[in-house]
């Protein structure tokens, strides 16, 4: 089946739904597993929602080898809940000294489909990032001759500009001037927030994409506030205002191929978000499609799911579709509040509400 007759089916299959809708398994192109007592804690959810993810490669130390990454995937493929296919993708932490040599001998040998840019100091271990962008031509250049994508986190670093404008700061003063330098480069750009931001991947689309989080579709900046301070709400980048997070239900459910899901899921423990200084991260691998069905669900197009979950993400990396199937149902369910990780925990976002929709069957 050519893609074309792909999405005219699932549009079609969708529009019948009443109790709930069945869709090709879902990937997410944004996670972080984590490793260790963290990974095995919250693996089998992002593994029960999702076929595939595209795992992040901020470790400590950042997983900047293809040695490394190897590993890496095999520490989570042994992670896996028994009788899971989850498949993780993963990337490559590209710093000042990443070589194209490496880059590209990690493309060919498969075992990463990407590399992840971090502005230098821009997010939780991101200190070995990238601090000057230019000096990486000769990586893009590489990665723009074999077609391998990039993902950045879009925000500016200088600790002068406003947090809720380093997004629209970045994207002016590096984005768009990498997009310029390099014409051929396929970029991502990760947890969109912005009305902006939006324009900027439809204007560059096919070959830039943009992923939108389940956070930032139901959350604002207010809500970070609302009643007090509200540690588990913090992420980068934070949550904007109410128009933006309308643009961006609007984006996701438009039926545009060049967004796709990016849960950016997050685990820290309770302890270190509820701290003097707490860290940024929203742990929804737990609630992520709950969360995006009920988004589409009340903007009215349950029938455009599918091309955003399922379809969408695969094309722009030019992998197969999924095969099989996930139910998701009209039907009230809670997760629990938190998940125990060695002798902590880690608090699931919307975890102990009823959420109106829940998961069902995974046929493979
Ligand atoms: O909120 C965030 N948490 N944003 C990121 O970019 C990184 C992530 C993390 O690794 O905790
Ligand atoms: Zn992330």
């Amino acid at each position: 089946m050519n893609l074309d007759t792909l999405f005219e089916a699932s549009a079609a299959a969708c529009k019948q739904a009443v109790d709930g809708i069945t869709i090709r398994r879902p990937d997410d192109w944004h996670v972080h597993l984590r490793d260790g007592a963290m990974l095995r804690a919250v693996l089998p959810f992002t593994a029960g929602q999702f076929a595939r993810g595209i795992i992040m490669p901020n470790l400590v130390p950042p997983v900047t080898t293809v040695a490394a990454a190897a590993a890496y995937r095999d520490r989570i493929l042994a992670a896996r809940p028994a009788g899971s296919d989850f498949e993780p993708l993963m990337t490559c932490y590209l710093t000042d000294t990443t070589s194209p040599d490496e880059i590209e001998k990690g493309y060919s040998e498969r075992v990463w489909v990407a590399a992840k840019l971090y502005p230098a100091g821009v997010t939780t271990n991101a200190h070995h990032g990238v601090t000057d962008i230019k000096g990486l031509r000769p990586v893009f250049e590489r990665m723009e001759r074999i077609g391998m994508p990039v993902l950045i986190h879009g925000e500016a670093t200088d600790p002068a500009v406003d947090v809720f404008d380093r997004e629209a700061v970045f994207m002016e003063q590096s984005l768009l001037p990498l997009l310029r330098d390099h014409l051929g480069l396929k970029v991502v750009i990760e947890h969109v927030t912005t009305r902006e931001t939006l324009e900027i991947v439809r204007a560059h689309a096919p070959r830039v994409a943009g992923t939108v989080t389940p956070h930032h579709l139901v959350i604002n900046r207010t809500s970070i506030f609302q009643g007090g301070l509200r540690p588990h709400l913090y992420c980068l980048p934070v949550a904007k205002r109410e128009h933006h997070r309308l643009a961006l239900r609007e984006a996701v459910t438009s039926g545009d191929g060049c967004f796709f899901i990016g849960t950016d899921t997050a685990p820290h423990l309770a302890s270190a978000k509820e701290a003097a200084c707490g860290c940024a991260g929203v742990f929804v691998g737990a609630t992520a499609l709950q969360t995006y069905v009920q988004v589409f669900d009340e903007e009215g197009a349950l029938d455009r799911l599918e091309a955003f979950a399922s379809l969408n993400g695969a094309n722009f990396y030019g992998l197969p579709v999924n095969n099989g199937t996930i139910e998701l149902k009209r039907h009230a369910a809670s997760m629990p509040s938190a998940v125990s990780v060695d002798d902590g925990e880690i608090v699931i976002f919307r975890g102990g509400e009823a959420i109106p929709w829940s998961v069902g069957e995974v046929r493979r």
